[in-house]
């Protein structure tokens, strides 16, 4: 009989060591609040006969005065939050005051009558409007029901509708995102790294937090979901099977989206280690598989977008699937998911047009994006990737003959994709057999997933710059939009193209300006916008011309997140739960990085700086016991690991053993990458 007291001390101690992030310096750009209510931090604008309103500024502070029906208090938060309000009624002159409540991210927005919208998008924000507290309101603490929670918002305006005067005071919210965690700033990763020259040296460690925050405000209890409604909003629907949940944004569609997750997850990983949201929401994607066909929906409920309408989110849940067996190496689930998940690439396969040797996409809806359909490069380069990744785990369920006939058909597909969409003159990838149209999407993907060679990495790298305007990246295929979802492919593929210097002038451009513009929330990271920095996303593809339908919280527009910590710090896990791992920083002219995450086997730490010159790097590795990995130096030289010289493969490689080590490499020539 097993001793379970033994037992426990082995899961305890070296199973699941105990791991954090340590804190320092960067724990300045955490963006979430310390505590699960947080009040607001400035007023923003008043209007009418109001007095003392500054006092809703201080927690607990003292009351405010609106002595007159139609005055209103325009509260900041500060940041991006959601949850549930309340607010202390202190005495009113009038039985009949009645106060209504309106909010928005935008500080566009800011208006008494309206909120922005979040249930359906409409070209006057006729939809969302203000809930009302009715008469009489009595005195005392009132707490909004949670139905009516706003999941994202900045701004909270109070007026008073009728009545002669109401004084009111401790006005603050309760966040509701991230229900199972107690500290909301405990992260399991850190990322950090100063950027000299930069007008704000600190902004890429505030871009890896506001993508970590993003995706904190996209977790939430599964029936807190969004129920579309014609007019108002609702937030209890049941979105999941078990709770919580990742969605796709904050304010809305507060829906499970597996290719967000595409992104959302692995920021989820490295930043919270929050795998249990990710696996709860490819439950739900998977629950909702047509038996018949292996097809699988591209959304959770409560949007109806049924299995057979999307190939690339179809793509997406196998992804995401690997994504979460490598991150945590729950064996279990994949085990108990595989049968599924074989029968989900068979569905892609069957799409394969045996003559062009591409996968012809007829379900053809992707992330809001025009065309998509026929022989589409982001099908099938999300296709190509999930041969690989399923040949992956295949061997690693000792299925090595499903894995072979992956492993074919990926080359196949690579070389037929590489036929018959390339163009030379571009150097760019066109989106089908009958345009001539160079999508973002599609170019980044077939780099990222390495469908293509690294010749054709490199130009295409160099050709999607093309696009670049003064907020970030046009994406072609949605023209005229910047879409943050496409863009953190394109920062991944620039990377993978081993231009990292690249990637961090996008990085610092495009989510420079998201992180920084009037427009934003200045905290969490928008859905989308316009190449002049309009709020107009998708004003005539599906959002009809409203602006403040867009969400300012989108987990998919977090790709910085994984990004730097995977290039910059260049840390990865080759293997589940990290018993493998990778280490190999892209430097691009940055001074030192530090960081690391966590995963079930315990902490992964790394630490570089290197000289001024670019010749002498040096660089400590921590990882758990009993892992292995591979660090692959940025530059040549001779190298020695803790104080040992060590002979280095070609490519730089150092082999190395779980436990703490420092590599470093004596002056030599400088390399690039
Ligand atoms: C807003 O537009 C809708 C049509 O989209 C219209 O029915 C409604 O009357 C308009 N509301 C206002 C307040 O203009
Ligand atoms: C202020 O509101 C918070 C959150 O509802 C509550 O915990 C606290 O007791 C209130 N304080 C006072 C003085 O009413
Ligand atoms: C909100 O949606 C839930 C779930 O559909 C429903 O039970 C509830 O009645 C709705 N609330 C309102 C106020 O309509
Ligand atoms: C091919 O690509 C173009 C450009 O994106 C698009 O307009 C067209 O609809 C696509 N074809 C199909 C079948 O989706
Ligand atoms: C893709 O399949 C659809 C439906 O069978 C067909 O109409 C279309 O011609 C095919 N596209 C290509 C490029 O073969
Ligand atoms: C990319 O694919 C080629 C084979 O097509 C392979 O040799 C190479 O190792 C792959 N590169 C990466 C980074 O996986
Ligand atoms: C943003 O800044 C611009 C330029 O300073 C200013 O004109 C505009 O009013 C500001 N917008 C908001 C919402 O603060
Ligand atoms: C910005 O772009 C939007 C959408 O294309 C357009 O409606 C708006 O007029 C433009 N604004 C300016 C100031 O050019
Ligand atoms: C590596 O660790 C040693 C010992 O803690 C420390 O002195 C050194 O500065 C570290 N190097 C880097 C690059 O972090």
């Amino acid at each position: 009989m097993m001793n379970l007291t033994y037992l426990t001390l082995i899961c305890a101690s070296s199973l699941r060591a105990a791991a954090s992030a340590p804190s320092g310096p960067w724990d300045d750009f955490n963006y979430a609040p310390s505590s699960r209510t947080v009040y607001p931090t400035s007023v923003y604008e008043i209007s009418g006969d109001v007095v003392n309103a500054d006092n809703l500024a201080i927690p607990e502070g003292d009351s405010a005065r609106l002595s007159s029906a139609g005055s209103w208090i325009a509260l900041d938060f500060g940041r991006e939050v959601g949850g549930i309000i309340s607010m202390k009624f202190d005495s009113t002159t009038s039985d009949d005051a009645s106060v209504t409540l309106a909010f928005t991210e935008s500080p566009l927005f800011v208006n008494p009558a309206l909120s922005d919208d979040s249930s359906i998008s409409a070209p006057n924000m006729s939809v969302d409007g203000v809930i009302t507290i009715p008469a009489p309101l009595g005195s005392g603490l009132w707490t909004q029901p949670t139905g009516t929670q706003r999941g994202g918002f900045r701004y909270l305006t109070i007026s008073l509708v009728e009545g002669d005067s109401l004084t009111l005071s401790n006005v603050s919210c309760s966040i509701t995102f991230m229900p199972h965690v107690d500290d909301l700033r405990g992260y399991k990763g850190y990322f950090y790294a100063t950027d000299p020259g930069m007008e704000d040296e600190d902004l890429l460690t505030k871009i890896w937090y506001s993508g970590a925050y993003t995706i904190q405000t996209n977790i939430i209890a599964a029936n807190e979901g969004r129920v579309q409604v014609r007019q108002g909003w609702n937030n209890s629907g049941t979105i999941g099977i078990a709770s919580p949940v990742i969605v796709d944004g904050g304010k809305r569609d507060r829906t499970v989206w597996p290719g967000d997750m595409g992104i959302a997850g692995p920021a989820a990983f490295v930043a919270l280690d929050d795998l249990v949201s990710i696996r709860n929401s490819l439950d739900e994607i998977f629950s909702l598989q047509d038996a018949s066909t292996g097809g699988l929906p591209c959304s959770g409920p409560l949007i109806s977008c049924a299995a057979g309408r999307s190939d690339t989110y179809h793509a997406w849940s196998l992804i995401g699937a690997y994504n979460y067996w490598l991150h945590s190496g729950d064996t279990d689930w994949i085990d108990t998911n595989w049968e599924q998940f074989v029968a989900g690439v068979a569905y892609l396969t069957a799409k394969v047009d045996t003559g062009a040797g591409l996968l012809n996409a007829t379900g053809s809806k992707d992330w809001g994006r025009l065309g998509g359909g026929g022989f589409s490069l982001s099908p099938n380069a999300l296709y190509y990737k999930v041969l690989l990744n399923g040949a992956d785990i295949a061997n690693a369920l000792g299925d090595a003959n499903t894995a072979n006939i992956w492993l074919t058909n990926a080359a196949s597909l690579k070389t037929a994709l590489n036929d018959a969409l390339w163009d030379e003159d571009a150097g760019l990838f066109f989106d089908n057999t009958t345009t001539t149209l160079h999508p973002q999407d599609g170019n980044s993907l077939a780099v990222w997933f390495n469908a293509t060679s690294d010749d054709r990495k490199k130009r295409v790298s160099e050709g999607l710059t093309g696009n670049w305007v003064d907020v970030g990246a046009v994406a072609p295929e949605l023209p005229d939009n910047v879409a943050p979802f496409a863009g953190s492919m394109e920062v991944h593929a620039h990377f993978e193209a081993g231009e990292a210097e690249r990637a961090l002038d996008l990085i610092r451009l495009q989510w420079g300006w998201m992180l920084t513009t009037n427009v934003s929330v200045q905290s969490t990271l928008l859905e989308g916008y316009t190449s002049n920095g309009s709020l107009l996303y998708r004003a005539d593809a599906g959002y009809t011309d409203d602006a403040s339908y867009i969400s300012h919280a989108h987990g998919w527009s977090a790709g910085p997140t994984p990004a730097l910590t995977a290039y910059v710090l260049g840390l990865s896990v080759t293997e589940p739960a990290g018993r493998a791992f990778r280490v190999q920083p892209q430097t691009a002219g940055l001074p030192a990085a530090e960081g690391g995450f966590e995963t079930p086997l315990g902490w992964f730490g790394v630490s570089w700086t290197m000289d001024e010159d670019g010749a002498g790097f040096e660089m400590n590795v921590t990882a758990p016991q009993g892992t292995n990995g591979v660090a692959v130096l940025p530059v040549d030289g001779e190298v020695t690991v803790d104080g040992a010289a060590v002979s280095v493969a070609d490519g730089r490689e150092v082999e190395l053993e779980g436990g703490a080590h420092t590599i470093k490499t004596a002056p030599a020539t400088p390399y690039r990458h």
